[in-house]
Formats: structure tokens, sequence, C-alpha cells
């Protein structure tokens, strides 16, 4: 039997996201061991995966990549020398698979002599002919088949990207390109550790258990003695050459993360509409903003005026970090925002603040609700979870006053488009903002009605919902009373 595939290779051989495969799993239509599928399983699930389906694969990268805005044609080959250290191993692998093959001709062909001496010694002529063809037919399949298709492919991936396997989290991503080991798990939306990015603190050190790697950058943190006989490595510097095995740690919940502080500049300042501003910072190449999708941070203009702003992005953005702006005239920070601010200016960073963060060890399927503004910390969540590929499906809903208010809709349908798994559902909700407690919550039933419609079991989903606390908390309040367990429902109160 070939070896047992890892679920994130698994699905990149067969082009599906991982949440697909983990929904076969559970449905029990695709059997596992300990987190790994056999190849002859995925063929039997996938008979119609060949070598040729690469543009699938293709089309999910672009996908991925339109959803989060970045510029596709930006990914580059590996670096020589590690693209000519992948094909000498992957050719040394082939060397040591062409003599097994031999080694195992060599019994079969030895076997099927011996059936024959036994078969004239005792009379059973017909059942060992029948067992030769049998054998030979398994070893046909055994042999041919897999190669022929996923093992071809395998080793094409294999060349362009490297796996790495994180212990003890078991957390998986592929580097590619000339992408460095902690540049490809940030993208990947896995948590790792670090501090400068740029090869001096040692904060992203870690034990580089099994596989090759190759340094991209010079580095100045210097190793002590143990740390170099443990293979220590420093994962903002170095780039993966063949599959990895690292023993490192992720952060798992917001306290793992310090609070920072940097000076970013201005990218960009969109306005899709009059009193809607999307602000673009772009954060130094050695002094990022470390934080979780759904959190908040501080943002300094002018030197002096502040507001606490949740962010719009995902840190699988790397150095972008996006806030959505109200005007509000009188208000200095606004004001200072809307007239005075300008592409290439400095603002102060500091955060991160807040738990309003994606289960990342769910794989339910995630439901999101976000009354207004609160589309902005709901934002970086959706692309978080789209960059984990974890959740089998993903459905938005965008509720506001006016039609006007979802300022930005074409984001929305953009990834309706793009991504098979997506829905997205506005909401014109009136002016429920004015209402007494007693008519919001006569108005909020029928109009959420729709949630609980479109998701009948709400037991079998995670729901996020971000807006001004009595919106967002009243949400919560119908999803429980109408059946989704607390644990599945969390709130970000965002005003
Ligand atoms: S993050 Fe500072 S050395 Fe890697």
């Amino acid at each position: 039997m070939a070896p047992l595939l890892p679920l994130s290779r698994a699905a990149r051989l067969v082009g599906v996201a991982r949440g697909s495969l983990q929904k076969k799993i559970r449905d029990g239509e695709l059997h596992s061991f300990d987190g790994m599928v056999a190849p002859e399983e995925l063929l039997r699930v996938f008979p119609g995966t060949h070598l040729e389906n690469t543009a699938e694969l293709d089309r999910v990268a672009q996908i991925k990549d339109r959803a989060f805005g970045k510029r596709v044609f930006e990914r580059a080959l590996p670096d020589k020398e590690v693209l000519a250290a992948r094909i000498k191993e992957i050719g040394r692998e082939l060397a040591q698979s062409r003599a097994q093959l031999d080694f195992y001709r060599g019994i079969v062909e030895r076997l099927g002599g011996r059936l024959k001496d036994m078969a004239e010694k005792n009379g059973g002529a017909i059942m060992a002919e029948e067992i030769k063809e049998w054998l030979g037919q398994e070893l046909g399949e055994g042999m041919d088949a897999v190669p022929a298709t996923l093992a071809v492919r395998d080793s094409y991936l294999r060349v362009m990207a490297a796996q790495v396997k994180l212990l003890p989290s078991n957390r998986e991503f592929f580097v590619e390109g000339n992408d460095t080991v902690l540049e490809s798990a940030l993208r990947a939306g896995v948590p790792l550790s670090y501090g400068c990015s740029s090869g001096n603190c040692g904060k992203c050190r870690a034990k580089v258990l099994s596989g090759k790697i190759k340094y991209l950058r010079p580095h100045d943190y210097a190793f002590t003695e143990a740390e170099k006989a443990r293979n220590y490595a420093l994962l903002c510097a170095c780039t993966a050459v063949t599959d990895l095995v690292v023993e490192a740690g992720v952060a798992t919940r917001p306290a793992d993360i310090p609070f920072q502080q940097i000076s970013a500049k201005v990218k960009a300042m969109d306005t899709p509409r009059d009193d809607v501003m999307v602000l673009q910072l772009i954060a130094p190449r050695s002094y990022r903003l470390r934080f979780m999708s759904g959190q908040s941070a501080r943002v300094t203009l002018g030197g002096s005026l502040g507001a606490e702003l949740p962010i719009a992005s995902c840190p699988c953005e790397e150095r972008l970090l996006q806030f959505h702006l109200r005007r509000l005239p009188g208000n200095l920070f606004s004001d200072y925002a809307f007239n005075r601010l300008k592409v290439g200016d400095t603002v102060e960073v500091e955060g991160p603040k807040g738990d309003f963060v994606l289960d990342d060890e769910s794989t339910r399927p995630i439901v999101f609700i976000a009354w207004g503004a609160g589309f902005a910390p709901v934002k970086g969540l959706i692309e978080h979870a789209l960059s984990l590929e974890a959740a089998e499906s993903l459905h938005l809903y965008w509720a506001a006053q006016s039609e006007d208010d979802i300022y930005l809709p074409n984001q929305c349908r953009a990834w309706e488009d793009a991504l098979d798994n997506f829905r997205y559902t506005p909401l014109v909700a009136g002016a429920v903002h004015s209402l007494s407690e007693g008519q919001r919550e006569r108005w909020l039933r029928p109009l959420l009605q729709r949630v609980k419609d479109d998701h009948p079991d709400l037991g079998e989903y995670d729901f996020y919902i971000a807006g001004p606390d009595p919106l967002a908390d009243d949400t919560r309040h119908l999803l429980l009373e109408w059946g989704a367990p607390e644990g599945q429902v969390r709130v970000g109160n965002f005003g």
C-alpha cells in the first residue's frame, strides 16, 4: 500500500478545499486513519483525478488570491537552489522506489515459478494459476494506478511547494515560491510566534525535527551551542527545501499575543461612500503588528487623535492593515481622517485588543452576522477562515438600516462568485436602531427568521455576530432561544 497522505496534501492532490475532505470523512464517504488518507481511498472517492487537473488547483489558488486582493503574478518559482534540491530529493526517492519495485517484481516472479512447481507436484494447477493471476492484478493496480495519478501529481506539487507540519498543534501549511516558512504560515492563517521578522530577535526560532531548510536571508541572531545541536532554525529567514516537521508554538488565544506599538504608513484611502473610508496601512517589514483576525487596535492620527477600531484585514495579508472609518462631523479623529490625512502619512497603531476571534479548531460551517460597520471585524474573520480552508461552508448576513449602508457589497458578491462554499445575504433592517427594547425584539424576530430558515439545525453551526451593543446581543439571544448552543455563538460589540 502507498504511504498515507496528510489531509492538506490529499486536498491539494484532488484539487478541493481541506474542509470538503473533512466533511466527506465526517459523513463516512471517505475513510481516514488518524487524520491521514490512503491514496487508493482518495482515488475511490475522486475517481476522475488526473495529473492534467492541475488547472483546478490553479483555479482554487487564483480564487483565493482574488478574494484577498493579492496579485497572482507576484507568486514566483522557488529559489533555483531550492528547486534543484527538491528535484534531487525526488530523484533519490524515485531511485529508491525503482529499486523496491524491482525487488518486489523479483519476488513475484519467483513466487510464480514456485506456485507452478507446487501445482505440478500436487495436481492443483488451476488454483495456482488463479493465485498467480490475482497477484499480478493486485500488483498491477497497486504499482501502476497510484503512481500514474496521485503519485505523479504529488511529485509535481512537491517540486513547487513543500509541506510543513507543526508539532504539537498538528497544523499544516505549504511553502511556495521564495517565501520563508514564517510568511507561508501567516498566509495560511497559522499564527506562529515571531517578533522582528528580520532575523534579529530569535522569537521565531523553532526546532526542525525532520526535513531540510535553506536560509534565504542573512540573520544576526546567534544560536547557542545547545540550540545548534538541537537543530533550531529561524523561521523568518529560511524556506523549506523538503517537507518539514517543526516543533513550534502557535498562538491559540488572544492572550498569547503581546501588546505592541508600531508606526505604519497610509497606503490607500478609499471612500466607497461619502461617509465611509477604507483605510489601508502598511507596516514596516521588521515591525509588523501581530494579531488575530477579529481583534481591534488603537489608531492614532496626527500624533494625538486616537480611536479604537476593529481590524478589517487578516494576518494572512502580512504587512497590510485595514480599518473602516465612519465620517462623524465634529469628531476630531474623523475630521482629521476625512479632511487632512493623506497617503504616505505616518499612523501609530497599538494593539491588539479583544477576543472576538475565530475558533480555528472547529470545522463546523460558519454563519457570520454583521450589523452595519460590524462588517469590518467580520471581514477579517472571513479572510482568515478562507485561508484556513477548514470550514465546510461560510454564510455572511450583512444587516444594515438601508441597502446603501452596506458599503462593500461588491466584495461580498466577489466572494460568493468565486467560492463554491460561500453565501452572501444582505438584510435591510430599517430604522431598528431607534426602536425601544421591546419594539426592537419584535422587529428583529422576522428579520432574523431568514437565518433560521436557511439553517434549520442551528446546533450544527458556529455563529459570529458583530455590531453595536443592543443589536449584536439581541441577535445572540434570539439564536440561543432558537437552539444554537451557547459555546457556538460569539459576539463582538463594535459601535
Ligand atoms: S522574528 Fe525575529 S528573528 Fe525571526
